[in-house]
């Protein structure tokens, strides 16, 4: 799949969130990229649940980038119908109007939740495990991955599923909530790290659809296959979080039912 050229316009969902602020600013250094979320300052204002916002936001756009989700707020993920039309029913719409606007890559942040009863279960992570979810949070990832998968398959759209697992500032392990962690296990990722992972994967030659494991923490390469992010992606992740104090992997309840 011939990959994106530098310059080409994309569009960021979920732009002004922890991840997406931090996808658009690295992204914006070699793609023109466009933000869209339903909030924050110098976006395009509108929900991946609203199909003429999508309609107008894409014109024009030749990669997507699938970056928003339900917000975490309490009792959010108890219920299905919330983080199902934001979270599935937005990308596949996103998807959707991409392929009718002749859109042909897509990176899909997806998490490693899609095989959390293996992380739970301390199993090496590897690409080829089957979907393992548990929870809402979980669901809705391996649901967007489903449905991506079906896109590539139906209009031969080129697709990356970047995995990451705990997003985590490597300058101070503040997390998406504000929270500074007293340590860090494996599972921590920096955004900055995940956005070079982005800006890799529009770049690939090649690209078919694809899932990349996105952990940096202490012994990551342990855990899961990080060893294939690197070889194909070309990426050396920049925050290795060494310095910190180390913090054991979460219980595996916790691991299970998480929404990040
Ligand atoms: N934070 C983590 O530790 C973590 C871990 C693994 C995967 N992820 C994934 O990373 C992605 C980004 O997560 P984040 O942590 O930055 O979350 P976030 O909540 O900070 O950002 C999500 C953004 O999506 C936007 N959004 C919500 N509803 C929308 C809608 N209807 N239309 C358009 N935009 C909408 C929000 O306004 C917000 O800006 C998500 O897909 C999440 O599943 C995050």
């Amino acid at each position: 799949m011939t990959a994106l050229s530098l310059r080409s316009p994309v569009l960021v969902t979920g732009a002004a969130g922890f991840l997406g602020s931090h996808l658009v600013e690295a992204l914006d250094r070699d793609f023109s990229v466009r933000p869209f979320d339903v909030q924050g300052e110098s976006v395009i204002h509108g929900s991946v649940t609203d199909r003429a916002a999508l309609e107008s936001a894409m014109e024009g756009v030749e990669a997507l980038v699938i970056g928003h989700m339900a917000p975490n707020r309490a009792g959010m993920y108890d219920d299905p119908a919330i983080p199902f039309d934001i979270n599935v029913k937005g990308a596949a719409l996103c998807l959707q109007v991409a392929a009718e606007r002749g859109v042909k890559r897509v990176v899909l942040i997806s998490s490693t939740a899609v095989v959390g009863r293996d992380l739970a279960a301390r199993r090496f992570l590897s690409r080829d495990l089957p979907p393992s979810p548990h929870g809402i949070y979980a669901l809705t990832k391996t649901l967007q991955e489903a449905t991506a998968a079906y896109f590539h398959e139906q209009y031969g759209m080129a697709v990356a599923m970047l995995r990451p697992a705990y997003v985590v500032s490597g300058d101070d392990l503040v997390d998406k909530y504000g929270n500074r962690k007293p340590g860090v296990d494996w599972q921590a990722i920096d955004p900055r790290d995940i956005a070079a992972a982005a800006r890799a994967a529009l770049l690939l030659e090649g690209l078919g659809c694809e899932a990349f494991y996105l952990v940096a923490g202490p012994e990551a390469e342990e855990h899961a296959d990080i060893a294939y992010t690197m070889q194909r992606l070309g990426w050396r992740p920049q925050y290795r979080f060494g310095d910190f104090p180390r913090q054991a992997a979460p219980a595996a309840s916790a691991a299970l039912i998480q929404a990040r």
